[in-house]
Formats: C-alpha cells, structure tokens, sequence
C-alpha cells in the first residue's frame, strides 16, 4: 500500500464556547490568547510545521475574526513601518500559514459532521483534523511526530493520553491492540463511556490522520452521544479496513476549553515565553504565599 502525504488539516471551529462565556459572547473562543497568540494559531502553526499546505476552517457565525486574523494586516504593517515599529510578532504572517480555506458549518451537529462538511475539499486525500481547544505544547509539534508514525504505518492515526480514570466520560476511548513503543493498534473505539464501561483509560485527544473514506462513513452516520454525529461512531467504522493505530506523543497538553485549562496554559506558556517567564515566576512565587 502507498502511503499518500497528508497536505490538508480540517479545523472545526463552528463551537460557541459555551464553557468559556462570558469571554466567548461575541468572540470566537479559538481568537481567545494564550499569552501573545490566539489559540488558532498554534495549531495552525503546528500543522503547517508538519507540512500541511491547506488549513480548512469549517466554521459558522460570528467566526469571521478567525479568517481575518491569517491575512497579512497590510495597513497594520504599512503604519508599524511608518513608525519605524518593529513587524517581529506579524512575522509568521508573513511567512506564510498555508493556504487558507474556509467551509460554514450550518448547524452544530457534532465532530463528525463538522469534518463531514469539509468533505468536498478534502476529496480523496487523507487529511489532518486539530481541535484547537487541545494546545499541544512540544518539540517537534504534536502533529509532525504523528505524521512520523503515519508515514511508517499509513492508514489512520489518532493522539492518544492515559486519561484519569474518572474523566472517560470526557473522551473517546480506545481498545487497545498490540503496543509497540509510542504506538498502539487501535482494536475498537467509543465515544465517552462511563468509568465502568470503559475498554481502558487511553483516551483520544484533539489531533487525528484520517484516510477520506472516513467522509461516506460519516455520511450514513447516525446521531450518537449528545445527539451529535460523533467522529468517534465513523472513526470505529474504518477498524479492520484499514490499518488504525494511536500515538502517544511528546507534548504537553493544555485543554483550554474551559476555564481552569485556559487559565492554566497561560500560566505554563508564560512561565515557557522567553521574554517574560523570569518575571512571571518571580510573580507567582510572590502571590502564592499571600493565598
Ligand atoms: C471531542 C471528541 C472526543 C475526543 C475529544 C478530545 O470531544 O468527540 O472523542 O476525545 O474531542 O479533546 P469534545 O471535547 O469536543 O466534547
């Protein structure tokens, strides 16, 4: 089988962000900053430093700042020039994010339905998704190590972590199969289970490979947890058809879907950031004491 290269990452960036309102009423919660950089951004910058050309947003209303904010600012650039500013943070616009593509997610169907209406750019290539509320803090990105293990493996791939034991209701959960290193076969998959009903503790976090088949099988796909069409159901469709492993990366990850995870990445981020980490943690060591 020849395995064919992954160009194209899918970005399902339609959700309202509920869980993080009111910060999120009128801006989109992947526009919200993680130290100097809206959460968006990593991963798109983690998808292009894996080699992704295309990055497809499938988005919705009120979304239009994701777009504008992967346009090179002209009038910005031209004024911070005038003043003799400097462009270092405009940088990785300039540099280049890919292409950029959006598709409207009509309604909040779920995943699954969200890559399904990414389905006609897709066409039949395998592709990316990153959920950008999982920042995945490495080196090299979380993303790049995956399309490592892809080009060894082909087939589909999903980021995988030990999730505690009490949070499997949060995930989807993997049927583990033969473990080779940082790589596991995928024997079953389901959408959030119980504790109880858990096939293990190894969930799936917000980075996946996917050959296009998966887009017939989401086609037919039912409605399931939560009354969405889950990517989880489509996904456990493709075991036994084609190869399907996980991959536990190198990386950090910081869900920055609600409010503790966004509040906590910042913190890890700033403590990391070059510029401000010593005074942040002069800071922190400061107000710790006094709590
Ligand atoms: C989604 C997926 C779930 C996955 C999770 C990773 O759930 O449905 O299978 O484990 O992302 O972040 P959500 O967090 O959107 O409810």
């Amino acid at each position: 089988m020849s395995i064919r290269p992954v160009r194209k990452a899918v970005f399902p960036v339609a959700g309202l962000g509920t869980r993080l309102l009111p910060a999120t009423k009128s801006t989109p919660k992947e526009m919200l900053t993680i130290v100097d950089k809206p959460l968006i951004q990593y991963a798109v910058e983690e998808a292009r430093a894996a080699g992704i050309e295309q990055m497809i947003f499938v988005t919705g209303r009120g979304k239009g700042a994701l777009e504008d904010h992967f346009d090179v600012g002209f009038e910005l650039e031209a004024t911070m020039r005038g003043r003799g500013k400097s462009l270092h943070a405009l940088e990785a616009a300039r540099t280049g994010f890919g292409e950029i593509v959006s598709v409207r997610q009509q309604q909040a169907l779920g995943l699954g339905h969200a890559v399904w209406c990414a389905r006609h750019i897709i066409g039949n290539e395998p592709f990316a998704v990153l959920l950008p509320d999982d920042l995945m803090a490495g080196t090299p990105g979380a993303l790049k190590q995956m399309v490592e293990a892809y080009n060894d493996l082909g087939g589909n791939i999903v980021c995988a972590e030990e999730v505690a034991a009490e949070r499997t209701a949060s995930y989807g959960i993997i049927t583990p199969g033969e473990i080779d290193g940082n790589r596991t076969q995928v024997l079953g998959l389901i959408e959030k289970p119980a504790p109880a009903a858990a096939p293990s503790r190894l969930g799936v976090i917000g980075r996946y490979i996917l050959q296009p088949e998966i887009m017939a099988i989401l086609d037919a796909t039912e409605p399931g947890s939560g009354g969405e069409i889950q990517l989880t159901d489509a996904m456990a469709k493709l075991i036994g058809t084609q190869p399907f492993h996980a991959v536990t990366v190198d990386a950090v990850r910081h869900d920055c879907g609600d409010k503790l995870g966004f509040v906590l990445a910042n913190l890890a981020l700033a403590l990391d950031d070059p510029e401000i980490g010593t005074r942040v943690a002069e800071a922190a060591r400061h107000l710790l004491p006094l709590r």
